[in-house]
């Protein structure tokens, strides 16, 4: 039997400070995170600024609690898994530093994490992932389908030109007057309304690519001809007909995707994956190919945390992905190619 793999992982790429031990990538001993939500809410918005001192003022209590929590000690551990990027800079400075003073203290492997292989790998909490794989990112900062032959080889074949979906629900938030993240909100409301507000559904050349930043200025002129013609606006009709556009858009590649990609199971990921709607859609759609397989993910496992990144770290650390001391975040860091 193999050793068991014990990993401590850190994560700390946007408004999350998150701290877990997972054991072989798939047992969760820990996950602790601390959310800095409700400071953000107050300014509409993730200040990058004030996210990084929130970061430096919670995590070392984060990272003690993970640990005493799981019942053991960093010198217990077979890593140091932490999220390299991307996100906000400032953040990942400091769930970087901090993996890689614990790594120095303790002599311990360093395993940078990409944060969204780690949505994708946090699957592997529910069940077995089967390649090929079809993954749906989509969070505050992305929209990706990845296409997955093997573990660790992520290929990108369609990606947003412009806002992500995540962006596009809390940007309509906004305007809606609903307070940031707009995304859940709108989910909630969305369910008291129905589509009755007709908006143009994104057209893109590249039929696998999304694009949102349209709806999003479609809803704001929608909402400008009401006011002129002096009609009142029903947020949850807009919350709907927002949903049920945006929702379709991004069905209609992962369709598309299952058409042109032989595919044994797709997966769900990033804080989208969290709207109840989207969930319903694909339960249903997914009734029309019975031979692929499909995980969506328990809500505690959608949004930011550091356990998807023992999950995918494990992954990475079997791989011997490996970093030195002198390694640092970086903002804009890709997925990895095939290894
Ligand atoms: O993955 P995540 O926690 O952070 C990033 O890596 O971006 O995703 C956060 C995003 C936000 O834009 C938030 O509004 C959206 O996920 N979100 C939702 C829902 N829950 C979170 N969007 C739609 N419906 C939801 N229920
Ligand atoms: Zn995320």
């Amino acid at each position: 039997m193999e050793k068991d793999v014990l990993l401590l992982a850190i994560e700390s790429s946007c408004d999350e400070t998150a701290c877990a031990v997972v054991r072989n990538g798939k047992e969760i001993l820990s996950n602790v995170v601390a959310s800095q939500i409700d400071v953000h809410t107050l300014y509409g918005g993730v200040v990058p600024e004030v996210a990084s001192r929130i970061h430096v003022e919670n995590i070392s209590v984060v990272i003690s609690e993970a640990l005493r929590q799981a019942g053991i000690s960093v010198a217990d551990v077979d890593g140091i898994a932490f999220t390299q990027g991307p996100g906000l800079i400032g953040s990942l400075h400091v769930g970087v530093l901090a993996a890689k003073t614990l790594a120095f203290a303790y002599h311990k492997p360093l395993i940078p994490v990409q944060h969204l292989t780690g949505h994708i790998y946090a699957n592997a909490f529910v069940g077995e992932l089967k390649f090929p794989l079809l993954a749906l990112v989509v969070s505050g900062g992305h929209t990706e389908l990845v296409l997955m032959k093997e573990d660790y080889d992520f290929n990108v074949i369609g990606t947003t030109m412009d806002d992500a979906v995540g962006e596009a629900y809390d940007k309509v938030g906004r305007v809606l007057n609903l307070p940031y993240p707009g995304g859940p909100k709108i989910d909630r409301l969305a369910r008291e309304g129905k589509p009755v507000y007709r908006l143009p559904k994104p057209k893109l050349e590249n039929e696998m690519n999304f694009s949102f930043s349209g709806l999003k200025s479609a809803v704001m002129q929608y909402i400008n001809r009401l006011e002129r013609n002096g009609e009142e606006l029903n947020v949850a009709d807009m919350c709907a007909s927002f949903q049920e556009t945006a929702l379709n858009s991004l069905w209609d590649r992962v369709e598309l995707a299952l058409k042109n990609n032989e595919v044994r199971q797709l997966v769900l990921a990033g804080g989208v994956a969290a709207n109840s709607r989207l969930r319903e859609i694909v339960e249903q759609r997914m009734k029309k190919h019975p031979d692929i397989e499909y995980i969506i993910p328990p809500l505690s496992c959608c949004t930011d945390n550091a356990a998807m990144i023992g999950a995918s770290g494990y992954i990475a650390y079997q791989k011997g992905i490996r970093a030195d001391y002198d390694v640092s975040a970086d903002a804009s860091l890709e997925m990895p190619g095939a290894y």
